[in-house]
C-alpha cells in the first residue's frame, strides 16, 4: 500500500479558537453574518446545526453544504420508513425493495448535491467511479456511503449515512484532502455527528425537523471498556486473534451490532473503546472502504481525541489510489488503538 508523504498539516482536535468562550456567547462580528439576529430568551438555549456552524466559523459554502446533506438525511429516513413498513403484501417482495433502497438513497443524495452549487464531483459506494456533477468550478468533492448497513433494515437495528468532504482531489491521503466529515444514524433517534476540523459535535433531529445540538466537542477518554470486532474469528490472523484475546482477558465487553455507523457511534458516545474490521487471512485489505467508510470516521474520531490506524499507519495518512480501495481498521480511544499497533507489529 502506498503511503502519503503528508504535509505536516494537523487539525486542532480540541476545536480551540473556535468559539469565543461559551457557545452562546455568539460571534456577531463575522462579515455579512446575519444569523445572530433573532436570538432571544426563548431561542438562546437551542442551538441548531446552522447556527452552530456559523458560530464555529465554518466557511460559508462548507456550512451550507453540510446543512444540505443533513436535510438529505431526513429524506433518506423517510425512504427507510417507506421501504420497511412491514405491511402485509410488501413483505414478500422485500428483497427487491431493499436493493432499491440503496439506489434510491444514492440518487437522492447525488441529485441534491448536483443542485447545491458547491460540489464538483461525487463518489459513492453505489457507483463504479467518481462522477462529475458540477461545472468544475465548485470547491468540494463529496464521498458517500449513502446507506451503510442496509441489510439490517428489516431487523430494525440502526443504520446510517457516511459522508466525507474533500478539496482538490480524493486521490491523496485524507489528512491532505479532507475538510469535513459527518455521519447520520437512523435509530430510535436520528442523530448526526459532524466535524469541520473544529471538534466533533452531535445533533439530534427533533420532532419539528430541526437538528438540535446535543453534545459539543465530544472528547474520548484515553481508554474505554467495549470492543466491536468485525469478521469471523476463524478468518482472523494470529496477531489479531492474540490482540482480541487480550481485550477479552482485560474484561472488555463485546458490543457488535454489525452496522458500522452505530458500532462507531457507540464508541464515540460512550467516550471510548475500539471498533475493528481487520485484515482477514483471505482478504488482507479487510472489508471496509477507505473513502466511503473509514476516512470520514477516522476524521471524526481524531477530532474527538481518538485514533484510527490500519495497524501500521494512520488511516488519514494512507494514500487513496483507487475509488474502491479497502483497508483494515482499528479505531477508537488511544490506548486500544496503540495496543493494536503493538500486537500487529509482533
Ligand atoms: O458496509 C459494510 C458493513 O455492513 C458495515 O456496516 C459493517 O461494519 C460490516 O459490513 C459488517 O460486516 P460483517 O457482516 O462481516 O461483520
Ligand atoms: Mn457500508
Amino acid at each position: 500500500m502506498k503511503l502519503c508523504p503528508g504535509n505536516g498539516k494537523t487539525l486542532p482536535a480540541d476545536g480551540s479558537g473556535v468559539f469565543s468562550g461559551k457557545i452562546l456567547a455568539g460571534r456577531g462580528n463575522e462579515k455579512g453574518a446575519s444569523m445572530g439576529e433573532g436570538i432571544n430568551d426563548y431561542t438562546k438555549n437551542i442551538v441548531d446545526l446552522r447556527r452552530h456552524m456559523w458560530m464555529a466559523g465554518v466557511e460559508v459554502e462548507l456550512r451550507r453544504l453540510i446543512w444540505q446533506i443533513a436535510v438529505v438525511g431526513k429524506y433518506i429516513s423517510a425512504k427507510i420508513h417507506e421501504s420497511n413498513r412491514k405491511l402485509a403484501g410488501f413483505k414478500n417482495i422485500y428483497g427487491e425493495e431493499q436493493l432499491a433502497l440503496d439506489r434510491v438513497t444514492d440518487d437522492i443524495l447525488k441529485n441534491k448535491l448536483h443542485h447545491s452549487g458547491f460540489v464538483s464531483h461525487y463518489a459513492s459506494e453505489e457507483l463504479e467511479d467518481i462522477v462529475a456533477i458540477g461545472n468544475g468550478q465548485e470547491k468540494y468533492i463529496v464521498t458517500a456511503d449513502p446507506l451503510d448497513g442496509s441489510s439490517l433494515v428489516d431487523t430494525n437495528l440502526a443504520i446510517g449515512t457516511i459522508i466525507g468532504i474533500h478539496q482538490k482531489s480524493i486521490f491523496d491521503c485524507g489528512r491532505n484532502s479532507m475538510v469535513a466529515a459527518l455521519y447520520i444514524t437512523y435509530g430510535p433517534l436520528i442523530t448526526m455527528i459532524y466535524s469541520a476540523g473544529k471538534g466533533a459535535h452531535e445533533f439530534v433531529l427533533d420532532r419539528e425537523g430541526e437538528y438540535v445540538l446535543s453534545e459539543e466537542k465530544i472528547q474520548l477518554k484515553e481508554k474505554g471498556s467495549i470492543f466491536s470486532p468485525g469478521g469471523l474469528r476463524k478468518d482472523w490472523t494470529d496477531e489479531h486473534l492474540k490482540f482480541i484475546e487480550k481485550l477479552e482477558q482485560d474484561g472488555y465487553k463485546l458490543r457488535y451490532s454489525g452496522g458500522f455507523v452505530p458500532d462507531i457511534n457507540q464508541v464515540l458516545i460512550k467516550r471510548g473503546g475500539l471498533f475493528t474490521y481487520p485484515a482477514l487471512k483471505k482478504s488482507p485489505q479487510g472489508k471496509l472502504r477507505l473513502l466511503f467508510e473509514l476516512q470520514p470516521m477516522a476524521f471524526i474520531m481524531e477530532q474527538a481525541g481518538g485514533k484510527a490506524t490500519d495497524g501500521k499507519q494512520d488511516i488519514l495518512s494512507v494514500k487513496v489510489t483507487s475509488v474502491n480501495q479497502r483497508s483494515p481498521i482499528y479505531i477508537g480511544s488511544a490506548t486500544e488503538v496503540t495496543m493494536a499497533e503493538q500486537f500487529l507489529s509482533n
